[in-house]
């Protein structure tokens, strides 16, 4: 005879197994969130919302069909308004958000010296500010329901900078410092809080960066900086270019953790994020810069024919 607990027990089980999650991506019509669009539009058991900004929704429509498990939304996700109008729509038909992966990013490539205050908000609004904001709508469901899981894309970026992308770097060491102190947060409420950090992906991701008015290549190859221009940007396309690590890949690990009963924080999702951090961790702080240079290529003669650096 079965006690009346073990018969709740086992009514909970059977509505757990009925329950399907909602989980909503940012950033689906190209690169990796578009891999994982595909990767969870194949498990049955979610409901997926993917979303693009209004310009990129059609590209979006051709690669997907809406059903009763997959819808398509616009959102911008430095947008207030369409931040809210997303999440309302989707608390009014399918109930709350329980995974929110955060996908969306945008990249520049300018030195410092190159980007403007204007140009530096757009990059944190679109990787940091923006995401949060859509962080701060999802997380009181999911205190109440008591679960829930945020999956932020950051980077390699976010743990190390490299010439050229300070603030592509700035906006992830933010995202990442700010999840940090997330994942205590909401670690008494169920919620789990995940970083996931890819490195080079082999991609077509780097033919999208964003140029600002003075790193412009049409510009910037002759100013003072081309060095940096001219070397930086063929090295990072070939390393991407030789990663074994595609968008797919990523969705798997992104997959693998929306699966996870309690996920780490921080999730390497390419080989040479793993290498990073072990370089960055073990490596003496002073040596750590100077190593980093030396690997750039060419580094030791970047600027020299307009450098006015003083020996004495
Ligand atoms: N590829 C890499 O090597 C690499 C490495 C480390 C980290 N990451 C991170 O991975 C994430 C995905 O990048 P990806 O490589 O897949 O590049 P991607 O192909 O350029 O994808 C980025 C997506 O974000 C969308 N997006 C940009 N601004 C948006 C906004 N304001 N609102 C909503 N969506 C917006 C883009 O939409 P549109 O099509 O409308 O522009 C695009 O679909 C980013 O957070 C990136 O920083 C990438």
């Amino acid at each position: 005879m079965r006690s009346l607990f073990q018969w709740l027990y086992i009514f909970q089980r059977s509505k757990k197994s009925t329950f399907m999650p909602v989980i909503l991506v940012t950033g689906c019509a190209s690169g990796i969130g578009w891999a994982v669009a595909k990767t969870l539009q194949k498990q049955k058991r979610y409901r997926i919302v993917i979303t693009a900004r209004e310009k990129s929704l059609s590209k979006l429509r051709e690669g997907f069909v809406e059903d009763d498990r997959l819808w398509i939304l616009p959102l911008d996700v430095t947008s207030d308004e369409s931040r809210k109008t997303t999440i309302r729509m989707i608390e009014g038909r399918w109930g709350p958000v329980n995974v929110l992966v955060s996908n969306a990013g945008i990249s520049y490539r300018a030195v410092v010296e190159h980007m403007d205050s204007k140009e530096e908000i757009l990059q944190m609004d679109t990787n940091y500010l923006g995401p949060m904001e859509l962080i701060r709508l999802v997380l009181p469901n999911m205190r109440k329901v008591g679960r829930g899981k945020i999956i932020a894309v950051s980077s390699v970026s976010g743990m190390l900078s490299m010439p050229t992308m300070s603030a592509y770097s700035a906006s992830k060491h933010a995202l990442e410092g700010a999840l940090e102190s997330l994942w205590y947060e909401a670690r008494p409420y169920g919620i789990d809080v995940t970083l996931i950090q890819p490195g080079f992906i082999r991609s077509n991701s780097f033919k999208k960066v964003y140029y600002t008015k003075l790193s412009d290549p049409k510009v910037a190859l002759e100013g003072d900086y081309k060095d940096f221009y001219i070397h930086m940007t063929p090295f990072v396309e070939k390393l991407m270019a030789l990663s074994p690590t595609t968008p797919k890949v990523v969705a798997q690990k992104i997959l693998k953790v929306i699966r996870w009963e309690a996920p780490p924080l921080w999730v390497p999702a390419t080989w040479d994020a793993v290498i990073f951090y072990y370089i960055r961790r073990l490596m003496p702080r002073r040596y750590l810069l100077p190593f980093l240079y030396m690997c750039l290529p060419k580094a030791s003669s970047w600027a020299k024919d307009v450098s006015h650096k003083r020996k004495d």
